[in-house]
């Protein structure tokens, strides 16, 4: 195991405690939904967004508790995405994490609900923090909502992703799978790195330099991804494979092959550890997980 998987490991170890209180049960037949909720969520994954707002956060001396409620509503809201992205009429998945998709385990009425519910419960939850301070908390409901949406956000990307077409003009289509990424996968990691330069109260610069390792990092780690489904090992991936190629998907990978893609995201990442070179050895954790975005099996 290598250093960063073992903190990455034990960071889950205890953000998957925290996480899996914020769920209580409700009583009556409603609580199916909190059910479908929290198996969405507690279902085995990476945790890479939650561990990236902590680590960022930190690089400005803010503590864990501190940044708990941020990075549980950020992983919320991208569980949310997971559960919609499975849906008949999006992907169409039977795997995530390893386990049945929230439609499969239970139904496509509950698991469109699950997804409302998580993406509400982020919000609700998140602004009731009060170990936030209140305007702290107002302009971190602000991103996350634009890192969310439609307006340039992960819903944009989405469409994107269902709707784009390639073009047989080579320069157009790189400019459309840089957007697509930028979107889909980009702009809940730059969330991610944002939140944590809000939450240390970081400058403009600081600040600035986080969202350009956030880009690049989101740009390797949607790479990685279009990899991982065309040559990844199901078993560990946890989720059924070539689904892109057969969904006929607009990918990196897709546009300019294999070999194109490793050399595009190793650049990124070598890129993006620089960029924060000059936080020095309170950011060697978060260059390691810069490597380990594109060196990950699933
Ligand atoms: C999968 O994200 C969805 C994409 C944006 C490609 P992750 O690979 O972080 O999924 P989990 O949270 O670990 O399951
Ligand atoms: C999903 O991208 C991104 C979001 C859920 C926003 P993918 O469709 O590539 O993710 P996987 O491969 O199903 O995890
Ligand atoms: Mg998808
Ligand atoms: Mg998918
Ligand atoms: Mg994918």
């Amino acid at each position: 195991m290598t250093d960063i998987v073992k903190t990455l490991t034990e960071f889950s170890q205890k953000f998957n405690q925290d996480l899996a209180a914020c769920f209580s049960p409700v009583q009556g037949a409603e609580n199916r939904v909190i059910e479908a909720m929290k198996y969405s969520v507690m279902n085995g994954g990476k945790r890479l967004r939650p561990y990236l707002l902590c680590e960022c956060a930190a690089l400005f001396g803010v503590d864990y508790d501190t940044s708990f409620p941020a990075a549980a509503s950020l992983e919320m809201l991208h569980s949310y995405s997971l559960i919609h992205d499975d849906l008949p009429a999006m992907d169409n998945d039977d795997l995530r994490r390893g386990k049945p998709t929230c439609h499969k385990q239970f139904d496509e009425a509950t698991a469109i609900l699950a997804g409302d519910g998580l993406l509400t419960y982020a919000f609700s939850y998140l602004s009731q923090a009060l170990i936030i301070r209140p305007e702290i908390r107002l302009t971190l409901v602000q991103l996350l909502s634009d890192a969310a949406g439609a307006f340039g956000g992960m819903v944009s990307g989405q469409t994107l992703d269902i709707y784009a077409v390639s073009s047989a003009d080579d320069t157009e289509n790189k400019s459309i799978i840089a957007r697509l990424e930028e979107m889909k996968t980009g702009r809940l990691l730059r969330y991610a790195c944002e939140a944590g330069a809000v939450l240390g109260q970081a400058d403009l610069e600081d600040r600035k330099t986080l969202v350009s390792y956030s880009r690049k990092i989101g740009q390797a780690f949607q790479i990685a991804d279009d990899i991982l489904d065309r040559i990844g090992d199901q078993s560990v991936v946890g989720k059924t494979l070539h689904k892109d190629e057969s969904q006929n998907k607009f990918t990196y990978v897709a546009c300019y092959g294999i070999e194109k893609a490793r050399e595009k995201a190793k650049k990124l990442t070598n890129e993006a550890i620089e960029e924060i070179e000059k936080f020095g050895a309170k950011a060697e954790n978060l260059q390691l997980l810069a490597k380990y975005i594109i060196e990950r099996n699933y």
